[in-house]
């Protein structure tokens, strides 16, 4: 029986061309083995590096970009491109691909504001996922095509939203019904003083937040990682993009390497 993975890569990750290829070359080989993939990406630091282009401020708070109009065309404009130049890497390592937005299979709401340093931000035109709708991803599927899906969505009446990736592949992992989640960043895992951490619970996870362990990016993250976990992912793994061929490793292998997170 193959079991369904959604697999989730930054921007950062993969930025070195070779990185890329190489997690394209694990995403076949894993197709090819018990694994049906399901992919979503990111594009941060590209759509930051447009921004700045054009003589925008690009802001993050809570590891979340405040997303006024200009920012979500920006947004969409650069995620749209960078998912078709993904989708040519993906075909030349062999997988059957099919590039498409997150639009009808993640229906977002707006997000409430949110606290920082004891004050309120409203983030402008970021959502968080209220509901899925797995019709569009079974469709693709069943033509045994590899979804590779980039995160704008829409609300219940149309509004694009901005949603952060790792938020959308926790909801697009509910909608798959996948069993594992992998979550490809720029880090050897959750890092504690500079180490790794091999595995961690939710509670573990909790107090590193309290902590101030994890921070920035790695908050969102932390929290797809519970939202899949209490949706029906039994394990989430975090990796490092640049370490040649972790995907394979940690799936095939079974190597130790990046960290696992699980309920308890
Ligand atoms: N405890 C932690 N362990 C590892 N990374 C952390 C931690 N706390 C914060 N981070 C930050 O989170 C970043 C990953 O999030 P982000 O930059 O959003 O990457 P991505 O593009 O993969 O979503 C890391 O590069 C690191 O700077
Ligand atoms: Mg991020």
């Amino acid at each position: 029986m193959s079991r369904r993975i959604l697999l989730k890569f930054g921007g950062n990750a993969l930025s070195d061309k070779e990185d890329m290829n190489r997690f394209a070359q694990d995403v076949h080989t894993i197709s090819e083995s018990s694994f049906t993939p399901v992919i979503v990406h990111g594009g941060g630091p590209e759509i930051s590096a447009e921004m700045e282009k054009r003589g925008m401020k690009a802001l993050k708070v809570a590891g979340l970009r405040v997303t006024d109009l200009k920012a979500l065309q920006v947004a969409e404009e650069v995620l749209k491109l960078l998912n078709s130049d993904i989708v040519q890497v993906f075909q030349k390592a062999g997988c059957s691909i099919q590039g498409m937005s997150a639009e009808g299979i993640i229906i977002a709401t707006k997000k409430p504001p949110v606290l920082s340093d004891g004050s309120e931000v409203d983030l402008g035109y970021v959502g968080d996922v209220a509901s899925v709708n797995s019709q569009k991803l079974e469709s693709v599927l069943l033509s045994s095509k590899i979804p590779v899906i980039y995160p704008i969505c829409t609300d219940s009446s149309g509004v694009k939203l901005n949603v952060n990736a790792d938020t959308v592949a926790s909801g697009v992992a509910k909608a798959a019904g996948a069993s594992e989640m992998v979550l490809v960043t720029d880090v050897p895992g959750i890092l504690n003083d500079g180490k790794r951490i091999p595995s961690l619970t939710l509670a573990e996870v909790d107090k590193l937040i309290d902590s101030k362990v994890i921070t920035g990016g790695m908050l969102p993250k932390v929290e797809a990682c519970r939202t899949a976990l209490l949706n029906g992912v039994d394990t989430v793994y975090m990796l490092n993009g640049k370490e040649p061929h972790s995907l394979a490793r940690r799936l095939l292998d079974g190597e130790d390497c990046g960290t696992s997170i699980t309920v308890e």
